[in-house]
Order: structure tokens, then C-alpha cells, then sequence
């Protein structure tokens, strides 16, 4: 990722009376949409279908979007007035990076503001996985007391493998010593100083197999790449100690669910915790899964990651129209 000062190709005129136009297409924070509303003209339209967002891009010189939309090269061609995309928050998997970069649409993301949000839910959804809560919550729901069926695992003296281990792997990390647990590692590459960090903080680096083999929970934080796509399928599943877990706060695309269904029901491994899906706002069959929880990608929705997202898209969004230098520009 570049942090630097090129201008947006084809400059929207800053003279006083434009008003430039934004579109926002996912949740933001209110405070931030307020600012956005006195210095724009702001067209707000939650999800909107691929044929609707067609329609809505023609008109806009921003577009404010989170995982809820996929901006394809379909959508990009519509885009005739489209300077900048703002991706409030970390992922840009939904984005055709290389269509936008032929456009000469500038692309930032916001890719710190989520870490301690998401790394505090991944150990509030591992808890809930581990001591059956969600579940016991559901059957207490229906006035049903099944204290047998609800033993669960200790954290303490367990082993964790955290695939992935950049800002929120690492937090997760730390949170896990917290616990007692013995930490292992995953990483594609590492510099020495970033190795001699780990060893330092007491985490094992170990390569993919190992981790699979050893931990009690395997907690994926890897950004969904051609690379990780599928990273957990079949054999990885069946690697994986029985009576493991794993948790997905990453991408869907990074486990094959049919494979994940399949290890759940045959008892390959104890239960799994899901924040993200490959195709969302849709049924999956793991949601039928006691020994699953499953969340609408939630990670990152606290007040606070939400008020941090919503000041630096004020910043940058002004900043690039303006012509100035945008922070995290990915293109
Ligand atoms: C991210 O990529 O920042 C997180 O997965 C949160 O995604 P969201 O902004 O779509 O909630």
C-alpha cells in the first residue's frame, strides 16, 4: 500500500460552488455522514442491487463502500464521473482493483481503525464457541435446561494457531497469552525483525501443516487473495485435531463451507465460529449447526472503529478531491 501525494487523474474543479457528489452504499457513522451531508451532495443507498448501483455510480465522484457491495468492472464502466472509492474499513476482496486502476480511480482503505474491534470479537465468538453459550442461549430461549449437553473446553493451556498474523492477528495474539493459551503462528513471509518480535512475545512460527496438526483452535485473519482462497477445504479439515475449532473472522471465500459442513456434521472437528461467509446475506446450511455460531460480519462494528473509519474518510475524501495526498492509498 502507497501513501503518497499523486494527484486523481482528470482533477474535479475546486472552485467555489461545486459540490461534490458522494454515494454511499454500506453503513457509516452517523457523525461522519452529518459532516459529509453539510459539504456534499450525499446520496445515501444501502445495498443496492448491481442493476441500482449501476444506475446510482453514473452520477457520483466518490463512492462510500464497505463489504456489502461488489464493485466489478460492470459497475466501473458506469462510473464515467468516479474519482475515488473510499473502502470504509480493511477489505478490498470486492473491489476489481486492476478495472478501477485502468479508470484512474484512486482506492483507500482504512485498515487499522477495525484491529482491536475485531480481535476483541474474535475471543468474544471463541468463548461463546468453546462454552457453548450461544447455544445454551438458544435452548434457553425455548425454556429448555440442558446443562448435560453444554460441557465445554478451557482456554487455559490450549493451543492456538493464528493464520494470518498482521495488525489483528497479532492482537489476537496477545489476547490469547492473556488467556493462558500457547500461541503459534502462520505467516506467508517474515522479516528477520518481525521473527525476532514473535519469539520475543513468546509466539511459535510454524508452517501451515503444523499449526493444523497442533492447535486446539485455528483462528484465520488472512485478507481473501487468489493465494487463500480456499486456504481450509478438505484436507486441512481433516488435519486438524478432532475436538478443534476454528474461527473465521477473515473472508468466506478463505474456507470451503461445503468441506467446513461436512467435518462439522461427521464430528472431523468440534465446532467452528463464522463472522464471515462466502456469499452474505444469504441461508447457509451452517447456520443449522449447533456446534456452530455465526454472526453477519460483525467484526468491526463498534462504535468506536466506526467514529475512527468515519474521520479518516472525511480527511482523505477531502484531501484527494482538493488534489492533496490520500493515506492508505492502495491505487
Ligand atoms: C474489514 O474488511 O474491514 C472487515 O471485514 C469489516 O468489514 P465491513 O466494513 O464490511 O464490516
Amino acid at each position: 500500500m502507497r501513501q503518497d501525494a499523486q494527484p486523481i487523474a482528470g482533477e474535479l474543479g475546486s472552485s467555489a460552488g461545486v459540490r461534490h457528489r458522494l454515494l454511499v452504499v454500506d453503513p457509516i457513522h452517523e457523525t461522519a455522514l452529518r459532516h459529509f451531508r453539510e459539504m456534499y451532495d450525499v446520496v445515501v443507498h444501502m445495498q443496492p442491487s448491481p442493476e441500482a448501483l449501476r444506475r446510482l455510480i453514473c452520477e457520483a465522484n466518490v463512492l462510500i463502500m464497505r463489504s456489502g457491495v461488489t464493485i466489478d468492472a460492470d459497475i466501473l464502466a458506469a462510473a464515467t464521473s468516479l474519482k475515488i472509492i473510499a473502502r470504509a474499513g480493511s477489505g478490498v476482496d470486492n473491489i476489481d482493483l486492476e478495472a478501477a486502476r485502468n479508470r484512474g480511480i484512486a482506492i483507500f482503505n482504512v485498515p487499522d481503525a477495525g484491529t482491536v474491534s475485531v480481535a476483541e470479537f474474535t475471543f468474544g465468538m471463541l468463548i461463546c464457541l468453546v462454552r457453548k453459550i450461544a447455544l445454551a442461549d438458544r435452548q434457553m430461549h425455548r425454556n429448555l435446561w440442558k446443562k448435560t449437553e453444554l460441557l465445554g473446553m478451557e482456554l487455559s493451556g490450549k493451543t492456538i494457531a493464528v493464520v494470518g498474523y498482521g495488525r489483528i492477528g497479532a492482537r489476537v495474539a496477545t489476547i490469547a497469552q492473556g488467556f493462558a493459551m500457547h500461541v503459534l503462528a502462520v505467516v506467508e513471509r517474515t522479516a528477520p525483525e518481525r521473527r525476532i518480535e514473535m519469539e520475543r512475545r513468546g509466539v511459535a512460527l510454524v508452517d501451515f501443516r503444523e499449526a493444523l496438526e497442533r492447535a486446539d483452535v485455528i483462528s484465520l485473519h488472512v485478507p481473501l487473495t487468489e493465494r487463500t482462497r480456499n486456504l481450509i477445504g478438505t484436507t486441512e479439515l481433516q488435519a486438524m485435531k478432532r475436538g478443534a475449532f476454528l474461527v473465521n473472522m477473515a473472508r468466506g471465500g478463505v474456507v470451503d463451507e461445503a468441506a467446513l459442513h461436512r467435518a462439522l456434521t461427521s464430528g472431523e472437528i468440534a465446532g467452528a465460529a463464522i463472522d464471515v461467509f462466502r456469499v452474505e446475506r444469504q441461508y447457509s446450511a451452517l447456520m443449522e449447526l449447533d456446534n456452530v455460531i455465526a454472526t453477519p460480519h460483525i467484526g468491526a462494528m463498534t462504535d468506536a472503529t466506526q467514529k475512527k473509519i468515519g474521520v479518516q474518510l472525511l480527511e482523505n475524501i477531502a484531501a484527494g478531491l482538493a488534489g492533496g495526498s490520500i493515506a492508505n492509498r492502495i491505487i
